[in-house]
């Protein structure tokens, strides 16, 4: 049975389109905080980061549908123009913007009860020595949850692809995997265990909706030429969901300062 969009998203669709439109950086980040939350168990009082936030609204969708307390983190994004939006959502006892690097985070470990990264994992997430080290600032049995562009087969060289496609490969889109690969290399690092990783349910509705905002916007010529690609069948969104197990590695970066 075909479901409207409101029945698909009936949280987020709640909020105002424009609002949300104007302050998603990629695709619609209430849907995919929506869809995430659908695999990751949230409950009133927790405290979760919001790791590459962008303009914090997944944040600010977070805390006032679920009654968490959300850390806002962006390392690009002004937090003063996040906290700005936050007192407008009347959110400033529950969201904290700040300033930060997903590399070297601020926090104490086993602070959060859940990390969620939307739409920003690709950025940082491939490296293996990545998980051991941002894990840590998750307690045991918390969660970490993503939502991400995903393929639906490996592809391994920009050869694979048909030729109008090889120079967005090599202008961001070498680090997208499928969403088999990513649960692989979560399960590998021994600091996530039961981890769930899927397609979304509607990432079809989710691609036909950002490129119909998008199909003449000239910046997104590629991103949407690998969205149509195959049939359409090649590219589209993913959902991760893995539990922190209580293992711990030594690692030289540990974030703390060091002499040598
Ligand atoms: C496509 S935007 C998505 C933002 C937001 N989650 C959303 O859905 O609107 C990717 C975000 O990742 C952030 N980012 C990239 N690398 C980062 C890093 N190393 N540490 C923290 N943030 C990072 C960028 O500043 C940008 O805001």
């Amino acid at each position: 049975m075909h479901q409207t969009p409101d029945e698909l998203f009936p949280l987020s669709n709640r909020y105002d389109r424009t609002w949300v439109d104007a302050n998603s950086l990629g695709e619609n980040t209430l849907h995919f905080a929506e869809s995430l939350v659908e695999a990751l168990p949230l409950k009133r009082g927790m405290r979760v980061l919001d790791l590459a936030c962008g303009h914090a609204i997944s944040s600010i969708f977070l805390a006032r549908e679920f009654g968490v307390t959300v850390w806002a983190v962006d390392r690009a994004v002004d937090p003063t123009e996040n906290f700005r939006r936050v007192k407008e959502m009347d959110c400033e006892d529950k969201v904290f913007p700040l300033r930060a690097d997903a590399r070297s985070l601020p926090f104490p470990h086993d602070y959060f009860d859940a990390v969620v990264v939307l739409d920003a994992f690709v950025y940082f997430g491939t490296d293996e020595r990545f998980l051991p080290i941002f894990a840590r600032h998750v307690k045991p049995g918390g969660h970490i949850g993503i939502v991400d562009a995903c393929f639906s087969r490996e592809i391994e060289t920009a050869d694979a692809l048909p030729e109008h496609l090889r120079d967005a490969w090599y202008q961001g889109w070498s680090c997208v995997h499928t969403a088999e690969w990513w649960r692989r290399h979560w399960e590998k690092s021994g600091m996530l265990r039961n981890v769930r990783s899927e397609r979304l349910p509607h990432s079809d509705f989710l691609k036909s909706d950002f490129i119909r905002r998008f199909q003449d916007d000239p910046d997104e010529k590629d991103v949407i030429a690998m969205m149509q690609a195959e049939g359409g069948s090649l590219v589209g969104s993913f959902r991760m969901v893995g539990e922190r197990t209580d293992y711990r590695v030594q690692l030289e970066d540990d974030g703390t300062a060091r002499e040598y």
